[in-house]
């Protein structure tokens, strides 16, 4: 094995940080440029986000990401990073039988250097999930929030407020661990439950707007560099605000998340 290879995080990495309580930091990322900087600034963790439809492609929601589009981004952040471990979103409708599922996977492993996909829901997902790691493909769950469901959602608002929701997200999350998926991002879920969630997987749980008890967090890069053009969360901070450069905006992050001060 090359020294580039054995410097690359992967999932059991990961799995050792949840285990010591060192907070795990992640960022999205859609090109080399930006992949480079996250990775020198000692993020652990890039995902390569279907936001790029809304950040990088000018939509206002993310179902309209191609998986080409996934694919050639994926390639570009790949390109970039050394160390960082890199998961890749299967967009809308990529993912909706096992078999299209594997396909889709497939290439954002094979095409984009993907070390591990991600994809959005619980429920009969977790087949998918299932099938998925029997192939050898590393999955990371997505709870709480799924914007790829934003037509039937309606809004983008916190979900798992009411018991009966939150004991479904709850469920959901165990059942992903037990077919086999080696993280799982948590968003716009109340604090408690994220905590309850973290606590009780053994597998790291990062979270985007479910305060500060998950084992990691992640935020869109855009919306940390006060560049998103729309809608930028509540729960997200601006680092810019505070930094003189990209680079230090990015370490600025890194150190709050790593210390626990973000987020608050
Ligand atoms: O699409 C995305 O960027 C994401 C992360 C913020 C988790 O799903």
């Amino acid at each position: 094995m090359s020294d580039a290879l054995q410097k690359q995080l992967n999932h059991i990495d990961l799995l050792e940080m949840k285990q010591v309580g060192k907070k795990i930091v992640s960022l999205t990322a859609y090109d080399a440029s930006f992949s480079t900087i996250l990775d020198n600034a000692g993020v652990d963790l890039i995902m390569v986000g279907d936001s790029l439809g809304t950040v990088v492609q000018g939509h206002s929601i993310t179902v309209y990401v191609e998986l080409d589009d996934m694919v050639y981004h994926t390639r570009c952040v790949a390109r970039g990073r050394q160390r960082a471990l890199l998961v890749a979103d299967l967009p809308f409708m990529s993912y909706a039988t096992t078999e299209q599922a594997a396909q889709s996977a497939s290439r954002l492993i094979k095409q984009g250097y993907a070390q591990m996909v991600k994809l959005e829901g619980g429920g009969r997902r977790v087949e998918i999930v299932s099938h998925l790691v029997d192939q050898g493909i590393p999955v990371c769950g997505h709870l709480g929030l799924l914007p790829q469901s934003i037509h039937q959602l309606g809004r983008y608002s916190k979900q798992g407020k009411d018991q009966t929701s939150a004991a479904i997200i709850l469920d959901d999350a165990e059942s992903l661990q037990q077919a086999g998926a080696t993280l799982l991002v948590l968003e716009c879920v109340p604090a408690a439950l994220a905590k309850t969630i973290s606590e009780r997987l053994t597998i790291p749980v990062i979270g985007i707007g479910a305060g500060a008890d998950c084992d990691g967090q992640v935020l869109v890069l855009y919306d940390v560099l006060g560049i998103s053009k729309g809608y930028i969360p509540a729960f997200s901070r601006n680092f810019m605000d505070s930094a003189n450069s990209i680079q230090g905006a990015v370490q600025s992050y890194v150190s709050a998340v790593r210390s626990g001060e973000f987020p608050g």
